[in-house]
């Protein structure tokens, strides 16, 4: 994970720096910092916490450097200390790097570089490439830039893993050098000015002309020149692109929290999602009707909350296709062997577009030959640009770490996917194409119907918010929600809690139930609402209190040992999960406000997870 940022211009770098490191938080808030270049020597300040701390740090600061580069630190290797805290220099404090990803290597490096005499300040993986650089770099007198280059690409081939590189040198106090292996870098090109960082987000106030760097390359930032060499030192030619200056500024829209607006927004966002399928519907994922026809097997692949979509979607694709479709969790499709399937189309869901195990599932992917559709919600995200299509989630920026807004519009891309499978394959006819997409339709309508029922879900969060452990039962689609409700709650409460398929909980779950512990029951008047009950009573004979998820129709059939419930519209059982989510996203939501929790950025969490 982490984000990095480097300046070069005309002007003090700090405060681009600064910015920059704001945009790029989500990718981790451990720690920050940033080295500048000042008078042929590399100035370090860095503070454990947020960005702010080290903007408080800074504030006594008196610097005119145009250079520098910055970090914001989602720890992997070693605690969140100011050791540990990025840049990191060598034992001469000449060279300093920023560095996102992981070195797979660096305890042998690290085992020879000790050897070889240097001496290690972190417990971090990072610090082996800075010891490598100095060495490499131990006998160059002069071409101080051309050494540096070849130097980074000899390191280049020695370090294994996945990373992103900052790099600046005091003996060349008039360039950055970036390069990249299996993380995000990239360019943002202006007039006087220069900037490498993680993602667009960190520059596109200043820019909007952006350069993409591929594996291997080594950029070079000047403050008025780029370059780009490949991995034997040739330079090479590279292209600038335009995107997309009109990001929105995320504001809270004067809400306490990003969370809360973002779940208040999914009316819209949904809304926006349909009409942006319905807008082409039989090109909306790129594959025309043709190709879909002859698919026979559909891979969905995501992580965490993108998971539990795949894991909804399987439900609908075997319905309304009847195509055998497996979700997969992208961290373990990578490493276990894969049946070779013909005509298989393969799906990769994901917010950020950055998440690097979907990332390395979907480069597996492509090497079967699989043809690949993404669902992403950013714009020119890694991901994006490697499958072969890519669909847009309508949401705009999701800046709270905890998912939610992605994740309804992920499921309505979903819904209208599986719906194209089934009319290419005439599983579905005109009249039951027209009449589901008519239902997703009336989905954000319903939304807002939960929404404002807020009131009400706060109150049974007062009710139970004091409790240490949750659970949530769901069957068949709603099954998956269960599982979405279970995460969204640990992640923003630090609770315990779990979700079920409610006929597994007499398997051993059910062990876990105590006097009164809170059992959500997800419970539409549908196909499994007789089990459902079933399962609650059940739980109800041993101590439980169950809270039930249910519609208008299941709240007139529901047993009075079940006090509490939030009742959603009738809808399809298919589509109650769009629904459910949200009722339970607002009560994960207060628990988490009524415990004081740092609801936006949850400890040890980052936005976009770009380590393996
Ligand atoms: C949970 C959450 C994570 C993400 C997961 C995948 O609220 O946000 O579980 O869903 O890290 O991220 P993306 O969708 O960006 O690939």
């Amino acid at each position: 994970m982490c984000g990095i940022v480097g300046y070069i211009g005309n002007n003090n770098s700090v405060d681009y720096l600064l910015n920059g490191l704001k945009s790029l938080e989500y990718r981790g808030y451990d720690s920050a910092g940033l080295a500048l270049i000042e008078n042929n020597r590399i100035n370090l300040i860095k503070s454990v916490g947020k960005v702010q701390a080290l903007e408080d740090k800074l504030s006594n600061l008196s610097t005119s450097s145009t250079i520098g580069i910055a970090h914001t630190r989602w720890a992997t290797h070693g605690k969140p200390t100011d050791e540990n805290s990025h840049p990191h220099l060598d034992c001469k404090k000449e060279i300093a790097i920023v560095h996102n990803g992981i070195i797979e290597n660096y305890l042998t490096l690290k085992k020879e570089l000790i050897e070889k005499g240097h001496i290690f300040k972190s417990e971090t993986d990072t610090e082996v490439i800075v010891h490598l650089l100095e060495e490499e770099l131990s006998n160059i007198t002069n071409n101080y830039e051309e050494n540096l280059i070849k130097s980074v690409n000899i390191i280049n081939k020695k370090l294994k893993g996945s990373y992103a590189l900052n790099i600046i040198w005091s003996k060349t106090p008039d360039i950055i050098i970036g390069t990249r292996i299996k993380a995000p870098l990239l360019i943002g090109a202006y007039d006087d000015c220069n900037f490498f960082a993680s993602d667009i987000s960190a520059f596109i106030k200043y820019t909007d002309q952006v350069i993409y760097l591929d594996d291997y390359d080594v950029a070079v930032l000047k403050k008025d020149s780029i370059k780009l060499y490949d991995a034997n030192n040739n330079e090479k030619y590279f292209n600038k692109i335009t995107v997309d200056k009109n990001v929105n500024e995320a504001t809270k829209n004067g809400l306490e929290h990003f969370m809360l607006k973002e779940i208040r927004e999914q009316p819209h966002t949904v809304m926006a999602t349909i009409e942006s399928i319905l807008e082409n519907i039989d090109n909306a994922f790129g594959i025309n009707l043709m190709d879909i026809k002859s698919v026979k097997n559909v891979l969905l692949i995501g992580c965490g909350t993108a998971y539990h979509a795949a894991l909804v979607a399987k439900y609908w694709i075997e319905e309304f296709a009847g195509v055998p479709t497996q979700a997969e969790l992208a961290s373990e499709y990578k490493y276990r062997k894969i049946a070779q399937t013909d005509e298989t189309l393969a799906v990769f869901i994901s917010q950020s577009g950055e998440t690097a195990d979907t990332v390395a599932a979907l480069e597996k992917a492509k090497l079967s030959g699989f043809k690949t559709v993404a669902i992403c919600n950013v714009y020119s995200s890694t991901i994006s640009r490697i499958a072969d299509y890519t669909f847009f989630t309508k949401c705009g920026p999701e800046i709270s770490v905890a998912s939610t807004k992605a994740f309804t519009a992920q499921l309505a891309s979903l819904f209208a996917l599986s719906i194209l499978i089934g009319k290419a394959n005439k599983s579905l006819d005109d009249k039951d194409v027209i009449k589901l997409i008519r239902e997703l339709s009336l989905i954000p309508k319903s939304i807002e119907n939960i929404i404002n029922d807020e009131k009400s879900i706060e109150g049974i969060a007062k009710k139970y918010y004091t409790e240490k452990s949750y659970i949530f039962l769901g069957r068949n689609v709603n099954y998956p929600i269960a599982l979405e409700a279970a995460l969204k709650l640990k992640e923003i409460t630090y609770f315990q809690a779990e979700g079920f398929a409610a006929g597994e909980i007499k398997h051993g779950p059910i062990a876990m139930i105590e006097e009164n512990t809170p059992v959500f029951s997800i419970m539409g008047y549908d196909s499994v609402y007789d089990k459902m009950l079933n399962a609650s009573q059940e739980v109800i004979a041993r101590g439980a209190n169950v809270i039930a998820i249910t519609d208008k129709e299941g709240n007139q059939h529901m047993i009075a040992d079940i006090v509490d419930r939030i009742v959603i519209d009738n809808t399809p059982q298919y589509l109650s999960p769009i629904l459910n989510i949200v009722a339970l996203q607002l009560f994960a939501y207060h628990v988490a406000k009524l415990n004081g929790r740092e609801i936006d950025q949850p400890r040890n969490l980052a936005k976009s997870v770009t380590v393996e």
